[in-house]
């Protein structure tokens, strides 16, 4: 595989709050990758109308996912922040992985299974689609790294059958052309941390989710201190003091749920949050944890208050994002387009 230019990408969703789980698996990630990578962060609208979006609501979200990246710390004059449906090269290069992806392939996709329920043959080709707009958000760049929860997984598997596949079957045009080996990296899903996977805080077997109906499971990003305060002390527990060692949060998902978020939001590992808490009774955890979550998101939901206020402020920031990534994009789907033999416009 040749050397292909490090570069993330991920992408968020503008449907409904975004949550602690959405911080610590991807946003929080996010911000910290800023420092080693060139990095883009998309909010992802086309995939959001995927299920019905009341449009002045999903206006009103693509600003709030912006606000809660900025506020957050992502850096938009260093990192390249946009919407989706401003860079055409998205649904661009996805029609032409439609055609490379199986049908088999999505076949599997156990998101679309859940996302679809029992209803499936009223839900859109696009929520089918979804993980072939995945990929093309991904390749579009030739991102190599991409931040994500664990429930992404298999759509970044897909992303690398799709690229792999597009290489092989274009694998004389690519050589001919002067790309090499291959045209797309096979791009390598950055899943890891203690909030991989944030539970639900009133089941630790469920994930936390923008659409559980019980505010109750998750923090929102814009709660205030009493919400988030409520919210953890309601958390479900066992009746067990916390253990010392990792192997005791074995087969009690919500003390190691909320255990993962604790070293999440303090930078820290499960192993030094037991060193400190090993022994302790739950109440006096949850006010640790109370405190800590307070003093972590308030200052962002108040920041993405402040944001939301001035819309004139984040859609430039958004333009200015989209005319950077479109220049990313552009040169790779013109080489994409010869690749695959169209006659275009010179
Ligand atoms: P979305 O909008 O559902 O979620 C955004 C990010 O949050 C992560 N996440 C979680 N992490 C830990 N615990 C949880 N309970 C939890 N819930 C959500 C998600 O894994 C994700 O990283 N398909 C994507 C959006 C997308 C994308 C992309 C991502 C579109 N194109 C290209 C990466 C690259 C999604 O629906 O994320």
């Amino acid at each position: 595989m040749p050397a292909f230019k490090e570069l993330v990408f991920s992408g968020v969703q503008p449907t409904g709050n975004l949550h602690l789980g959405n911080y610590l698996g991807a946003i929080k990630r996010f911000v910290a990758m800023q420092a080693q990578f060139d990095c883009l962060y998309c909010v992802v609208d086309l995939h959001a109308i995927t299920v019905w979006q009341d449009p002045a609501e999903l206006t009103r979200q693509i600003r709030e996912v912006t606000a809660a990246f900025l506020a957050a710390g992502i850096d938009p004059a260093r990192s390249v922040v946009f919407n989706q449906s401003q860079v055409p090269q998205h649904a661009e290069l996805a029609w032409i992985f439609n055609c490379v992806a199986r049908l088999g392939w999505l076949n599997r996709m156990t998101q679309f299974k859940e996302k679809a329920g029992k209803d499936r043959e009223n839900a859109s080709v696009g929520l089918y689609d979804y993980p072939v707009l995945m990929a093309a958000d991904i390749l579009a760049y030739r991102a190599t790294h991409v931040p994500v929860g664990e429930d992404q997984k298999q759509h970044l598997e897909l992303t690398r059958d799709i690229a792999q596949k597009f290489n092989n079957d274009f694998a004389g045009a690519i050589a001919e052309q002067g790309h090499g080996e291959a045209f797309f990296p096979i791009t390598e899903p950055l899943i890891g941390g203690p909030a991989a996977r944030v539970m639900s805080l009133r089941d630790g077997t469920k994930k936390m989710s923008k659409s559980d109906p019980s505010d109750y499971s998750r923090i929102n990003l814009t709660d205030d201190s009493d919400a988030i305060a409520q919210k953890v002390r309601k958390a479900k527990t066992d009746a067990e003091p916390l253990p010392s060692e990792i192997a005791g949060l074995e087969k009690r998902p919500e003390a190691d749920n909320l255990v993962g978020i604790f070293a999440a939001l303090s930078d820290a590992t499960r192993e030094d949050v037991l060193r400190d808490y090993g022994g302790a009774q739950f109440s006096a955890f949850k006010g640790a944890l109370v405190d800590l979550a307070v003093a972590k998101l308030g200052p962002i939901g108040a920041e993405m208050q402040r944001l939301v206020a001035d819309p004139g402020h984040i859609d430039a920031v958004l333009a200015d994002g989209a005319a950077r990534a479109e220049a990313i994009a552009a040169p790779n789907i013109a080489a994409v387009k010869d690749i695959v033999g169209f006659v275009r416009r010179r």
